[in-house]
């Protein structure tokens, strides 16, 4: 569930707003659909890359859009006429428009609109890019090769000695899996942080702040602004007119559009249907997408715990493996969570911070000061805690060595067993 969420709600959400535009389009004029949306698909196209990180300037791709469709308007609501009007009378239609003014305040709005929601939706974009790219690198960790010699011990060397029945002591299970873990649970704060703001973030994109409703909105600003150049059509004519003459057309042209058209005018009543609001169910997918997010909130402080308490399930509870023996219990000392904890890790030696962890942390502690508005995204810099993501590729293949003490061919078990604690790490999620 949790990676499907931001590209695709993205795109579906885009697609939406472009196919609401064109119906209300097709609704006002049929076949001024048409030629409206080569620059709806454009105006669409913008705002994505805007979304996305390029340096668009929002004003500029509002304008272009009303420039593109002023011609295409004048031409069949302001003054239509026999057949379309000429390509270098509609060009001189365009570059008027901005002294014409035909759509009013309309392109101010939109662009404002888009700029205002735009902060935000591109920051929570960014975080989900984000959160996904953290749960995917731990997903993909390489554990150290003091870890991979623990989980052998605690798993592998009970068979050794024909113990195949015994499970490991709760706290030595404890201590090799925070050992093993500590970089992770680092994670911890930054990951409760970064759900915390994200959830804020959330709650702020409201009316104007709210990207979705701002987009699912256009085509209402559109109708609109059509309707505002409707009700100053003579006005317009007659500027139009000043300006670039007296409007030449090419009516040949006419009848074998119509022509064509006409062969498709199924798919256009079908485009009339209403609109559905589909809106909603997309706002709620982002609500339910960041609950999923907080049921997981702790998922990395708790992670070694969560691991031992599902490795012990089927004990016995009399008796354990304590690494050497079959005891009954365990004599000692158990450490906490993080790195620092490990100093007194009798079980595996944790040394440092793993870099990509420590990577993931950074990319995180950046989010957060955004998220929380406590700096302002200069350009680019969104994009740079993008890249870099330094996924570790490969796993731990599982080999056992023989100064691992554990003899033997295997290794096939231990393998098993650290592919099923990153599967469980997946499921988990996944969940
Ligand atoms: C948009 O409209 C096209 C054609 O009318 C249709 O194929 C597509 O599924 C629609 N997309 C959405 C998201 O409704
Ligand atoms: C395990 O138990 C044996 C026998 O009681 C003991 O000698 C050994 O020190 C214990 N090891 C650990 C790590 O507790
Ligand atoms: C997760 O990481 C793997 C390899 O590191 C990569 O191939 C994959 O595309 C990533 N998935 C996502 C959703 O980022």
């Amino acid at each position: 569930v949790l990676p499907l969420f931001p590209t695709e709600t993205f795109e579906l959400l885009m697609r939406h707003a472009e196919n609401h535009t064109n119906a209300v389009l097709q609704g006002l004029h049929h076949s001024m659909a048409d030629q409206a949306a080569g620059p709806v698909r454009e105006l669409f196209t913008d705002i994505s890359l805007f979304l996305l990180g390029s340096e668009l300037s929002v004003d500029e791709l509002v304008q272009r859009f009303f420039d593109a469709l002023f011609p295409v308007v004048y031409n069949h609501l302001i003054n239509p006429g026999p057949g379309e009007i000429s390509p270098g009378y509609a060009e001189c239609v365009r570059s008027s428009r901005r002294d014409v003014r035909p759509f009013g305040g309309a392109p101010g709005l939109l662009a404002d609109q888009i700029a205002r929601s735009g902060v935000s939706g591109k920051l929570l974009l960014q975080a989900l890019h984000l959160g996904i790219e953290v749960i995917n690198t731990t997903d993909h960790l390489q554990l150290s090769r003091e870890c991979r010699r623990a989980l052998l011990k605690m798993h592998y060397c009970p068979h050794c000695q024909g113990l195949t029945q015994s499970k490991p002591c709760m706290g030595y299970c404890l201590n090799v899996m925070r050992g093993c873990l500590a970089s992770m649970a680092e994670i911890d704060a930054h990951w409760r942080e970064f759900v915390r703001s994200l959830e804020g973030l959330s709650a702020r994109m409201q009316g104007p702040q709210d990207l979705e409703q701002v987009l699912l909105g256009v085509h209402a600003l559109l109708r609109d602004a059509v309707g505002h150049a409707q009700k100053s059509g003579p006005r317009l004519s007659a500027q139009v007119h000043k300006l670039c003459g007296t409007p030449s057309r090419k009516p040949t042209q006419l009848v074998s559009i119509q022509l064509s058209r006409s062969s498709s005018s199924t798919d256009s009543i079908a485009l009339k249907a209403p609109v559905r609001p589909l809106g909603d169910s997309l706002a709620v997918r982002r609500r339910d997408f960041l609950s999923s997010m907080r049921h997981y909130r702790t998922y990395y402080g708790g992670l070694a715990d969560q691991l031992c308490v599902s490795e012990l399930v089927f004990g016995d509870g009399q008796s354990c493996w304590n690494g050497t023996d079959i005891v009954k219990s365990y004599t000692l000392r158990v450490v906490g969570n993080g790195i620092k904890a490990q100093s007194g890790n009798p079980e595996v030696k944790v040394k440092d911070a793993d870099p990509v962890i420590n990577q993931i942390i950074d990319k995180l502690k950046h989010i957060n000061q955004l998220l929380q508005g406590k700096s302002i995204p200069k350009l680019g810099s969104l994009d740079q805690i993008e890249t870099g993501s330094g996924d570790v590729e490969g796993r731990y293949s599982g080999d056992c060595d023989d100064e691992d003490g554990c003899g033997g061919s295997g290794g096939g078990d231990v393998k098993r067993k650290v592919s099923r604690v990153s599967k469980m790490s997946t499921d988990t999620l996944t969940r």
